[in-house]
Order: structure tokens, then C-alpha cells, then sequence
């Protein structure tokens, strides 16, 4: 007889809350709120996940956020994320949000915000998972529109631990967003940015030298330039790998073929998550599983991802280690 082990305890890095909307979900919000959607059941909206590249995915992605209106439905999103993150063996989770996504369409930041966090306030008790919070600009947006939502939120900054750089990435480079980043620093937050997942390695250099990011979200690309990849393996700059997320955006043709044990055998601070469940087929763990199949990694290479996210993460020491010994502890795959 064969036991079954839990997963591996992890943290998860790459995750936008609004990315794990499920469509039971959604429809459920639709009903609350007096929605119409131009769908008529779960499986045929289901049927519309299929994406030709970043921006097809992002059409849905927004155009789904109607259904998000009031305090209460971020507040069901949350908890419904984190039910399924505790299942996957996630103990901590840094979890990005949209606010320009929200108040464009007249919702206010506080709305968002508050509502998040009534759910992650009870996240440690309810599920056992401590939590983060990142604010991300839409880099599709002005510069002017990523100032303002910044100023919007100031009476929420001890709500908030970095802030992040999302949405369409070609033609919008990190050099765009120096003030906004600048000002973030001096409040005190870290700076994380989407870099290197369509857009060109040179989008890396920038997230670093001009925003000078503490993480890096996907970064595959840095794999096309050694120069790059070594400066990240100097100064252990985590990246956020996405593996599923890629392959459904066809950043990369196959699983097989993802550069993932490249970036290990590389010496850079790799790690593995989620970033839009709901639309990409799986969560934490199911990424771990998937890239363990189809890459054919051990259970040492799976507990060295594990030991990365919390290496990465923005966590104080002492909970790190506690949550390092976990993972040294854990046995199985
Ligand atoms: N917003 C949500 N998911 C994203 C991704 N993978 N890249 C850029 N922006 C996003
Ligand atoms: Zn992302």
C-alpha cells in the first residue's frame, strides 16, 4: 500500500488574487450583484480558457472582474483562495491585487483593500497561512494613473508590503515607472515587478538598475542573456517561475521544455507558483507536481523549490526559519 504524503510546506509568491476567481465563483458574485455575463453556464466560460498569449488572457481576466463589487466579495474571493492554497501545502502566501482594475470601474481602493483584508486577518487562524499583501500598477496604464492609485492608497500602507508591476509588458518597460517605484521605496515598501515573461531581458536590467526591484516575477527571458543571469545569481535575486502560467500564455511551447532545471543547475534563486490558478489549471502544489512529472525533478530538487519561497519571501527571520525547518522535516513529493 502506498501512503500518501502531504505536499510540501511552501510559500507562494506569484499569485494575483484576481486570478483565482472560479467560475463557480463568479457566477455565484453575477447572481449576488444583479450581473448578466455573456456566458450561459460554468463550462462555457470554462470552454473560453483558451489563450493564444498574454493580452487574450488578459481580456478575460479583466472583463470577469465585473462580478467583484462590494468589500464582501473580495472578502469570498480571499477566502476561497486560501481554503484551497492551505490544501496545496501553502503556509504563506504573498498575494498581489489590481486596485486600477477595481476603481476604473468605479469601485473604491478601500473597498478592495479592506475587503482583502478582512479575509487575510483571519487567514493565520482559519487556514494556518500568514500572508502579504502587493499592490501592483498596471503597467498599461500612465504613469500619472500608477501616482494616483499610489496616493490613493497611502491611509492603507500598513496594509500593504510591496508593490508590484503587472498587465501587458511589451511597450511598457519598467523605466516608465522610476517615480512611482521611488516614492514606494521611501514609504518603506519592496518593490517587486513582472519582468522578462513576454518582454525582452532588457526589461530585467531595467526592473533592476532603475526600480531596483527585491524580486523578480517570471523572468524566464533572463535565460537568453548570461550577463543578466549572472548579476541574478551574484546577488540572489529571486525569481517567481510560473510554469503552468507560461505554458498556457505559450510563453513556452511544453512543460518538458521549460527552462526551470536550466535556472537551477544556473545557481538563481528559482521559485515555483501559481500565478492565476483559476485560469491556468492549478495551484501551488499542482504547479510543484506538474513540473516534478514533466521535468522528471527529485524530491531534494522539490524541497530546494520549497526552501526558495520562503528564502525569497519578504517574511522576518524568525518565522523564515520556522518555516525552513518545516520544509527540511517533510518527506515525499
Ligand atoms: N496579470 C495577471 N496575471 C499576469 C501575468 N501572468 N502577467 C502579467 N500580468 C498579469
Ligand atoms: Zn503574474
Amino acid at each position: 500500500m502506498t501512503t500518501a504524503h502531504p505536499p510540501v510546506p511552501k510559500a507562494e509568491l506569484h499569485l494575483h488574487i484576481e486570478g483565482t476567481l472560479e467560475p463557480e465563483l463568479a457566477f455565484a458574485l453575477a447572481a449576488r450583484n444583479g450581473i448578466a455575463l455573456p456566458y450561459a453556464s460554468e463550462d462555457e466560460l470554462r470552454r473560453a480558457y483558451s489563450f493564444s498569449d498574454l493580452q487574450s488572457f488578459l481580456n478575460l481576466y479583466y472583463a470577469l472582474m465585473a462580478v467583484l463589487r462590494t468589500e464582501e466579495d473580495f472578502a469570498d474571493l480571499a477566502h476561497a483562495y486560501l481554503a484551497r492554497a492551505k490544501e496545496q501545502g501553502v503556509r504563506h502566501a504573498e498575494i498581489f491585487f489590481d486596485p486600477q482594475a477595481h476603481t476604473s470601474r468605479g469601485v473604491p481602493i478601500g473597498t478592495v483593500i479592506e475587503g482583502l483584508g478582512r479575509a487575510l486577518d483571519a487567514a493565520q487562524e482559519t487556514y494556518g497561512i500568514s500572508t502579504r499583501l502587493i499592490m501592483c500598477f498596471l503597467r498599461d496604464e500612465s504613469a500619472e494613473s500608477a501616482l494616483e492609485t499610489f496616493e490613493a492608497a497611502r491611509p492603507y500602507l500598513d496594509r500593504i508590503t510591496a508593490v508590484g508591476l503587472d498587465s501587458a509588458e511589451v511597450g511598457n518597460p519598467p523605466s516608465k515607472f522610476r517615480e512611482v517605484y521611488a516614492r514606494a521605496r521611501e514609504a518603506g515598501l519592496k518593490c517587486v515587478a513582472h519582468a522578462g515573461e513576454e518582454g525582452p531581458p532588457a526589461y530585467v536590467w531595467e526592473a533592476l538598475d532603475l526600480l531596483g526591484v527585491d524580486r523578480v516575477d517570471h523572468g524566464v527571458r533572463c535565460m537568453e542573456d548570461p550577463e543578466l543571469v549572472a548579476r541574478l545569481v551574484a546577488e540572489q535575486i529571486p525569481l517567481t517561475v510560473c510554469p503552468l502560467s507560461n505554458v498556457r500564455l505559450r510563453v513556452i511551447d511544453d512543460l518538458a521544455d521549460h527552462p526551470l532545471p536550466a535556472m537551477l543547475d544556473a545557481g538563481l534563486l528559482v521559485t515555483v507558483n501559481s500565478d492565476d490558478p483559476a485560469y491556468f489549471g492549478g495551484y501551488a502544489q499542482d504547479n510543484f507536481t506538474a513540473v516534478r512529472d514533466a521535468l522528471g525533478l527529485d524530491e531534494d530538487t522539490l524541497r530546494t523549490l520549497a526552501r526558495n519561497s520562503f528564502q525569497a519571501s519578504f517574511l522576518d527571520e524568525e518565522t523564515r526559519a520556522a518555516y525552513l525547518e518545516e520544509v527540511d522535516a517533510h518527506r515525499g513529493a
